[in-house]
C-alpha cells in the first residue's frame, strides 16, 4: 500500500495506460479521480475501483480547456480533500509528416499533449505546494526522447513534455514538488491500432513491428502503470526532472 491515504488524478483516466495506472493506484491505496474526455469510460474505470473496495470519481473534461481543468481539479479537492499525485497521462497521436499536418492537426496534438499538462500543472501545483508536497508524472513518448517517422506534431509535443517536466521539476522543488516524466515505448493500447488505421496498415503487421526490439514484443499497459506507481510513492523521493523509459529496449 505505497499510496495509502493519498489523493491521485489521472487525465486519460480511461485509456489504455490511464486506466491501467488508475487501477494501480487504487489498489497502491489512494483515491483516484479519472478524468477522461470519454465521461462512460471514465465511469466504468471509477466503478472498477469501487467494486474492488476503493474510492474513486469519475470526471469528464477536456485538459485543453482551461474551465474542464479548473473543474476537474476543483471536484477532486471538494471530493478527497487534496491532491498528492497527479498523473498527467491524456495524449493523441497524428501520423503524418510536416507537409501532410493541417495547422489545426499541429495545434489540437499540441493543444492536448503540451497545454493539456500546462494547464493540469498551473492548477494542481498551488493545491500541492499548499500542502508542501505531491508528485507530478507526465507521459512523455520515447519519440520525444529521440523522434520518429510521420509524426511530427507528437514527436515535438512529446519533445516539449520532456523539458517541460524538467523546467517544472526546478520551480517547485523547492515547494516539495517532484515532476518527472514517464517515457513508453509501444504499448498495447488503443492508440496503436489507431495508429495503424492512420497509417493505413493492417493492425496484425503493424503491432509485429511494433513489438521489433530487445525484449521482442510490446510492452503492456500494467508494466507502464507500474513505473508511474513507483514515481508517484515516496520510494522515488530523490528523483525529480527524469525522463524515465519503459520501452523494452526500443533504443534508436
Ligand atoms: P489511449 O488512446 O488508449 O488513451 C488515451 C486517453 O486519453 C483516452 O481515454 C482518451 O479519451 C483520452 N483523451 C484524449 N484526448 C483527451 C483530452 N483532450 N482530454 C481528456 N482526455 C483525453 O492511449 P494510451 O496508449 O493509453 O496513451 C496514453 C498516453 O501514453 C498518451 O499520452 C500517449 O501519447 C502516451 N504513449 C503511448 C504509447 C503507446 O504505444 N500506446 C507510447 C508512448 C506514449
Amino acid at each position: 500500500m505505497r499510496l495509502a491515504g493519498r489523493t491521485a488524478i489521472v487525465t486519460g483516466g480511461a485509456g489504455g495506460i490511464g486506466r491501467a495506472t488508475s487501477l494501480a493506484f487504487a489498489a497502491e491505496g489512494a483515491r483516484v479521480a479519472v478524468v477522461d474526455l470519454q465521461q462512460e469510460a471514465a465511469e466504468a474505470v471509477a466503478d472498477e475501483i469501487r467494486a474492488a473496495g476503493g474510492e474513486a470519481i469519475a470526471i469528464a473534461a477536456d485538459v485543453s480547456s482551461e474551465p474542464d481543468v479548473q473543474a476537474a481539479v476543483a471536484a477532486t479537492v471538494e471530493a478527497f480533500g487534496g491532491i498528492d499525485v497527479a498523473f498527467n497521462n491524456a495524449g493523441i497521436i497524428r501520423r503524418t509528416t510536416a507537409v501532410e499536418t493541417t495547422v489545426e492537426e499541429w495545434d489540437r496534438v499540441f493543444g492536448v499533449n503540451v497545454r493539456g499538462i500546462f494547464l493540469m500543472c498551473k492548477h494542481v501545483v498551488p493545491v500541492m505546494a499548499e500542502a508542501g508536497a505531491g508528485s507530478i508524472i507526465n507521459t512523455g513518448s520515447g519519440w520525444g526522447l529521440k523522434g520518429g517517422g510521420q509524426a511530427i506534431s507528437y514527436c515535438a509535443s512529446k519533445g516539449a513534455v520532456v523539458n517541460m517536466t524538467r523546467a517544472l521539476a526546478i520551480d517547485h522543488g523547492p515547494q516539495g514538488i517532484r515532476v518527472n516524466s514517464v517515457n513508453p515505448g509501444d504499448v498495447d493500447t488503443g492508440m496503436l491500432r489507431d495508429e495503424a488505421r492512420q497509417l493505413g496498415q493492417e493492425t496484425g503487421s503493424f503491432l509485429a513491428e511494433a513489438a521489433d526490439r530487445p525484449l521482442r514484443r510490446m510492452g503492456q499497459p500494467t508494466e507502464i502503470a507500474a513505473a508511474v506507481v513507483w514515481l508517484a510513492s515516496d520510494e522515488s523521493s530523490y528523483v525529480t526532472g527524469s525522463a524515465l523509459v519503459v520501452d523494452g529496449g526500443g533504443i534508436a
